[in-house]
């Protein structure tokens, strides 16, 4: 017995891609940019607080998760996007999560609906994509539909053009501001309106913020300051993780925020199916929530390798610097040929940007003329990456 649901969803891009290479030899020695793990270092004492509280891998983390935790978090968004005290408290506004990634795929769960309008619920998602939505909206039995975010439109999907039968039978809405792959900051004026054709529409906004602490000139505007506007965290969600600003991913450590009457839904449902973070992890989490001196030398490692891209891509490929996130999107022409190509003559393993985003029927894929390269590693191993990458494509 299968479930067909989710035929259609496809391999993940990570498992094309090793298809696509399957067989070509590498003809240096491989840098893999192909996937947006932070290699640089994290605070020493990560280590020490997870050895302070290693007792607690004995017991199961609270079902809340911890106090310590949750009131770092709850503090650090209250600080961060100017809150007025107490619109987020550590006891009514989050749930910890094992990383965004489960966050994003279980949300829709307690959001969906099995109609909606008489119809079949949609949600809409950016395309190119996290493929964490996708996933979430088929599991849910919803209709994924994929909106462009290209360059015409600025990289975000134009909320003009969507026409309110649409917008009737939608149930969530997943952002991701910066974004993955474009690195796209969502303006204020952009989150206000996302809110209120929520609340008109009652769909709810699911804002991915994880690239939020890497940014290069400006803090990105947050969904929670656009509610705290509005006096009310009524249909918006905020994710948010440690794995990018921290460079810790595989701590598994991130969060959701928001809505208390959908928080209080989702924490109950995780009750029976989720896996929260233990107690040694959170309380590293909350460290780390803490403290802004790794994350201001984090940014300035992300901004010495843009300025490396800059002097070594120039104008080519539609380079450009963006405004928050750590990857290059640039366009190449056809995209899974120079993934091919970057491979086979320089061992460079990027994402072919058709990989991150669908076919929708009447439009070419929005990513096929790109690639994605993620600028996670070291100074001099992104410099050799970019002197290979420039010396092997033709511009
Ligand atoms: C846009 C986006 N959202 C969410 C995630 C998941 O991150 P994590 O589960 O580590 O918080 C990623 C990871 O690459 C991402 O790029």
């Amino acid at each position: 017995m299968i479930n067909p649901r989710f035929d259609d969803l496809g391999e993940s891009p990570f498992e094309r891609l090793n298809r696509l290479i399957d067989g070509i030899k590498p003809g240096q020695p491989p840098i893999v940019m192909s996937l947006g793990e932070p290699q640089h270092p994290y605070p020493n004492w990560v280590g020490e607080v997870l050895d302070d509280h290693r007792g607690d891998y004995g017991a199961y983390p609270p079902l809340r998760g911890s106090e310590e935790f949750l009131r770092a978090v709850a503090d650090w968004l209250t600080a961060r996007y100017a809150l007025p005290v107490d619109f987020i408290t550590w006891t009514h506004h989050i749930v910890p999560l094992s990383g965004t990634r489960e966050g994003l795929y279980f949300a829709p769960q307690i959001i969906v609906p099995r109609r909606k309008a008489g119809q079949q619920p949609a949600v809409l998602i950016p395309n190119p994509f996290y493929h964490a939505y996708a996933g979430a909206a088929v599991a849910v039995g919803a209709e994924p539909v994929y909106l462009a975010a290209t360059r015409d439109n600025g990289f975000m999907p134009d909320l003009d053009k969507l026409d309110i039968a649409l917008l009737n039978r939608t149930a969530a809405f997943y952002i991701c501001s910066p974004a993955n792959p474009q690195g796209t900051v969502a303006d204020r004026a952009y989150l206000d309106r996302l809110i209120d054709l929520a609340r008109r529409h009652d769909f709810v906004v699911l804002s991915d913020e994880c690239y939020s602490e890497i940014f290069a000139v400006d803090p990105p505007p947050g969904i929670l300051e656009a509610a705290a506007a509005t006096g009310s965290l009524a249909n918006v969600f905020v994710f948010n993780s440690l794995s990018k600003r921290s460079s810790v991913p595989g701590l598994r450590s991130g969060f959701v925020a928001g809505d208390p009457d959908l928080i209080a839904r989702l924490r109950t449902l995780r009750s029976y199916g989720g896996a929260l973070p233990s107690i040694p992890v959170m309380a590293a989490a909350a460290a780390l929530w803490r403290d802004e001196t790794h994350v201001v030398e984090n940014r300035a490692r992300y901004a010495r390798k843009f300025d490396t891209a800059e002097r070594i891509i120039g104008n080519r490929f539609g380079f450009y610097r963006p405004a928050g996130g750590f990857f290059l999107w640039l366009e190449v022409g056809d995209g899974e040929s120079a993934t091919s190509t970057l491979w086979r003559e320089a061992g460079l393993k990027v994402l072919p940007g058709g990989y991150v985003a669908r076919d929708v029927a009447g439009e070419s894929n929005p990513g096929a003329p790109y690639i994605r390269l993620a600028l996670v590693h070291d100074d001099a191993t992104t410099e050799e990456a970019l002197t290979r990458l420039s010396s092997v494509l033709p511009s």
